[in-house]
């Protein structure tokens, strides 16, 4: 196998830190990690390759626990390969996917299929998710215990929230059982029924019916009684309210096993961004008021929001022509993440580099218990490279994703991943790079 010098890399130490280290990559392992001036030692029958890495910073593969790859069933919107392209594009070596899949992703064989065709695309590692009730439909339960016997990570009705209480009661028990987290889409479809936006003031000058903040929040609440009672370990998705984050705060103050993630979007947009009827800016739960992102940038920088994930949504152009109204919602995420939370957070001094990286990395691997997300000797070499200098605007055209779908489109952005490396292999090197 080929091995890898990275020399000249910025790393950051455990005090967030830069020091300029070489890092020696072989046999899938990050064989060593030496002091600037090191040279390597290898066999003469090793092929190695140099990597200049000056000026540019190396870090544990990003890993997304929220992605949408839509096979089986939705290949016109994304395959389990194309997906795995975007994502090792966006600089993610691991990606957690959700069984919103045609068919539903609630049975042995269906898991097996997304193991397969991951490992066939041998690029990202694909950790696929389980549904907690057949179809989706929150009628009956899965077979858990086949699901994790499987693959499964965890199980999740993704897309929709489980409505019975009872249901979700149950899932969790058996969940806990098996030593396996319930990870919830939270949304009450009685207060939703037809909305497509946020409650407030973009939905009134439009005329649209909003989705209200409560909505999100009660499941929030519901399943963390639901999660003390049993003692599951609960995982809420793509937070988006300043309810939800008040809740799961309390709920972790007292000890409950909750653990939360949040979307670059929650963090950067508002629904009085919204530039018109525009279905690019409709993704489910939706943009909300300022006062809601603040909360969430609040709440992810005093750890009741563990980690930051994607929930990469591809849908095709020709659905999301169909206007706020009718077209899916959902945005792509995995090529535009790291790139706008460095930009509008780090660069501009409101978080330190360690704290962005950690949340994308060592955080989700602590969480849902990962071997990965680690940069260190021994370690499992899944390593990205990123340009924090080069300034490039966000142009869908050159997505690696079959989605076009991005609020994003223009936006001028730094920290651009450049080279990726699962399990010591190369997996993604921008052609521009001289
Ligand atoms: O925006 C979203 N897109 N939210 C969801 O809950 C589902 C997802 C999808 O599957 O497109
Ligand atoms: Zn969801
Ligand atoms: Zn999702």
């Amino acid at each position: 196998m080929k091995a890898y010098f990275i020399k000249n890399a910025n790393v950051l130490n455990q005090e967030g830190e830069l020091e300029r280290k070489s890092i020696m990559i072989a046999d899938g392992k990050i064989l060593d990690i030496m002091d600037e001036n090191a040279g390597y030692f290898a066999s003469e029958d090793t092929d190695v390759e140099v990597i200049d890495a000056a000026g540019k910073l190396v870090v544990p593969g990003l890993i997304d626990m929220h992605v949408h790859l839509r096979e089986p069933g939705f290949e016109h919107k994304e395959t389990i390969e194309t997906g795995s392209r975007s994502a090792v594009k966006g600089g993610f070596t691991t990606i957690a996917c959700m069984p919103n899949t045609r068919p539903v992703t609630d049975d042995p064989e269906t898991v097996q299929m997304v193991l397969k065709k991951a490992q066939e695309a041998n690029l990202a590692k694909v950790l696929p998710y389980a549904a907690i009730t057949i179809n989706e439909l929150g009628r009956e339960l899965t077979n858990f215990e086949a699901l994790k016997s499987a693959g499964a990570i965890g199980y999740t009705d993704d897309g929709v929230g489980v409505q019975s209480a009872q249901m979700m009661k149950d899932a969790m028990a058996l969940a806990a059982s098996l030593d396996m987290p319930v990870i919830a889409h939270c949304e009450d479809n009685s207060l939703v029924e037809g909305a497509c936006v946020a409650e407030g003031e973009f939905a009134r000058k439009h005329g649209l019916k909003g989705i209200p903040n409560e909505s999100e929040a009660i499941h929030v609440g519901r399943d963390i009684l639901l999660a003390e009672a049993t003692g599951v370990h609960y995982h809420v998705c793509h937070v988006s309210t300043e309810q939800s984050v008040r809740l799961i705060r309390q709920a972790k103050e007292i000890g409950i096993k909750v653990t939360a993630e949040v979307c670059p979007h929650h963090l950067i947009l508002a629904d009085e961004d919204i530039p018109g009827l525009d279905a690019n800016w409709k993704m489910n739960p939706p943009l909300r008021s300022r006062r809601d992102v603040e909360a969430c940038i609040k709440g992810l920088e005093d750890g009741t929001l563990d980690m930051i994930v994607t929930d990469h949504a591809p849908h095709s152009a020709e659905e999301k022509a169909k206007g706020m109204e009718l077209a899916p919602f959902g945005i792509v995420g995995f090529e535009t993440a790291f790139p706008l939370l460095y930009t509008k957070f780090v660069e501009t001094g409101k978080w330190t580099l360690k704290f962005l990286v950690d949340k994308m990395t060592a955080e989700p691997a602590r969480v849902f218990r990962l071997d990965t997300g680690r940069l260190e000797k021994d370690a499992i070499a899944d390593v990205t490279i990123i340009d924090l200098e080069g300034l490039r605007a966000v142009d869908p055209n050159e997505f690696a994703t079959k989605g076009r779908n991005t609020p994003f489109t223009g936006w001028e952005l730094k920290g651009w991943p450049v080279m990726t490396f699962v399990d010591g292999k190369k997996v993604y090197s921008d052609p521009t790079l001289s």
